[in-house]
């Protein structure tokens, strides 16, 4: 799946601004357990930084983790804690996979993301879809309204559907 929804641009582009530093919101009791974190630091060679608001998520993540290197993990509520507390003041790329249909705040969410971002950095946005969800499960997807709240303040919006999920690679 993680190969299937990361854009070959992450794999092939380098960005030069601030490092190349990559922060996740990441999930550790269900599916991800940092993987994504671990795949971009890793694989792709990127200084991640990985957040969740969950001291549960963060441990299990962390259990993962080589003591000896990987991504900087991070418990952080992103809607209400202050970001500069973020080992950088900006970020390259910003992913968040699985988390925008939990964000309270969705407008305030995105502008909160953009001042994270410099100029040419992207926000990867990986969100199941509650038009594509059978009715018990449309609550973990988002509506039209709310893609429209997703992709209308981005200069540049990418998207690409990938069954019930669709990912935005989304630019100031
Ligand atoms: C469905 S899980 C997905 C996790 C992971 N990104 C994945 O792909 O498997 C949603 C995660 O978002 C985290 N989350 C929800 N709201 C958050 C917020 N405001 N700040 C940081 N993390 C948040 C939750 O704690 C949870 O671990």
């Amino acid at each position: 799946m993680l190969s299937r929804e990361t854009p070959l641009e992450l794999a092939h582009n380098r960005w030069s601004a601030g490092g190349a530093v990559i922060k996740e919101t990441l999930h550790g009791c269900r599916n991800n357990d940092g993987a994504l974190a671990r795949y971009l630091h890793a694989d792709l060679g990127y200084r991640t930084t990985a957040i969740d608001c969950s001291s549960a998520a963060l441990k299990i993540a962390q259990a993962e983790q080589d003591a000896n290197d990987g991504p900087v993990f991070q418990q952080l509520d992103i809607e209400t804690d202050d970001s500069s507390v973020l080992p950088d003041a900006g970020y390259a790329l910003v992913t968040c996979r699985l988390v925008f249909a939990f964000i309270k705040d969705k407008p305030a969410f995105v502008d909160r993301i953009r001042c994270l971002l410099p100029p040419g950095g992207t926000f990867w946005v990986v969100t199941p879809l509650a038009e594509r969800l059978p009715e018990e499960r449309k609550s973990i997807g988002i509506t039209v309204q709310q893609v429209e709240l997703l992709t209308a303040p981005w200069s540049s919006v990418e998207s690409e559907a990938l069954d019930s999920m669709c990912c935005y690679a989304l630019r100031p």
